[in-house]
């Protein structure tokens, strides 16, 4: 599919940008409390922008340091960047970070590409055509009891207003799994499930950037995606629930009795 080898281009070049940048002086500034931006995350972003404007000059964009920008119709399509997931991660030279793009159309994510530049990992799918890893076919775990599984999460960055139930799902997922990982970057947190090093995902208040091609890579490896309660998810909503499908049930479970 055209958009989705130009979406892995684009990841792979970005991707060279942050690795470049590692081990240089990164002009950290702050969003907010907690919230960063680098010179990786500015020239990143620049390059895809730069890139999608040359060769789809009619698609719109959003991106996670600029906004919107583009066509201002997104009829032809959407791209949806985050030039660097994991910035927190980046800053400290902590190696779990990566480029997360999506191409949605009519409302839908049709494909997306995730890639570790640290790990070379290229993380890939397009609807109907199934989820790879550097060329190999992914496929969630076969894990079917919470118990059994490895679970991630992420905190967002207003979390210290939200801390209570962000605790309790924490300890209640602590309670009911075989551990729990933060790593700080939902969307290898996403590709993960996909390639079955993980089991199950939840976070609250993320953005469309962090999830619109994760969302496609773990389903397209057959698992399952939907907000707190098993609705269906939207990367516009504020919940994600993503699972190999077989704990999902009782991941619904334990965020219920945390009373979301
Ligand atoms: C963050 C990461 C992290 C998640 C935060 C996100 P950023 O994105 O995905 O894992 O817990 O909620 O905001 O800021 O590093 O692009
Ligand atoms: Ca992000
Ligand atoms: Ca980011």
């Amino acid at each position: 599919m055209e958009y989705l080898d130009f979406a892995i281009d684009l990841a792979r070049e970005a991707g060279y940008v942050l690795t470049h940048y590692m081990e240089r002086e990164k002009h950290v500034e702050l969003k907010g409390r907690a919230n960063l931006v680098t010179i990786a995350d500015k020239e990143s972003e620049a390059l895809i922008i730069r890139r999608i404007l040359e060769r789809y000059p009619t698609h719109a964009i959003l991106a996670e340091e600029s906004g919107v920008s583009g066509a201002e119709e997104v009829q032809s399509g959407r791209w949806i960047i985050d030039p660097l997931d994991g910035t927190t991660n980046f800053a400290h030279q902590y190696p779990f970070f990566c480029v997360s793009v999506g191409f949605e159309l009519a409302g839908n994510v049709l494909c997306g590409a995730v890639y570790d530049p640290w790990r070379d990992e290229m993380f890939s799918a397009a609807r109907g055509a199934g989820s790879f890893m550097n060329g190999q076919r992914l496929h969630v775990s076969d894990i079917d009891r919470l118990a059994g599984g490895l679970i991630l999460t992420g905190f967002p960055y207003g979390v210290r207003q939200k801390m209570k139930t962000a605790m309790s799902q924490f300890e209640a997922f602590m309670f009911e799994s075989q551990a729990v990982r933060r790593g700080g970057s939902a969307a290898l947190d996403l590709s993960y499930i996909a390639l079955g090093r993980c089991d199950g995902f939840w976070e609250m208040d993320l953005h469309p950037w962090d999830t619109a091609a994760g969302l496609v890579i773990v389903e397209e490896a057959g698992g399952r995606v939907t907000d707190f309660t098993g609705n269906p998810f939207s990367i516009y909503g504020k919940q994600i629930l993503a699972s190999n499908g077989k704990i999902h049930g009782e991941m619904i479970e334990v965020l219920r009795k945390c009373g979301v």
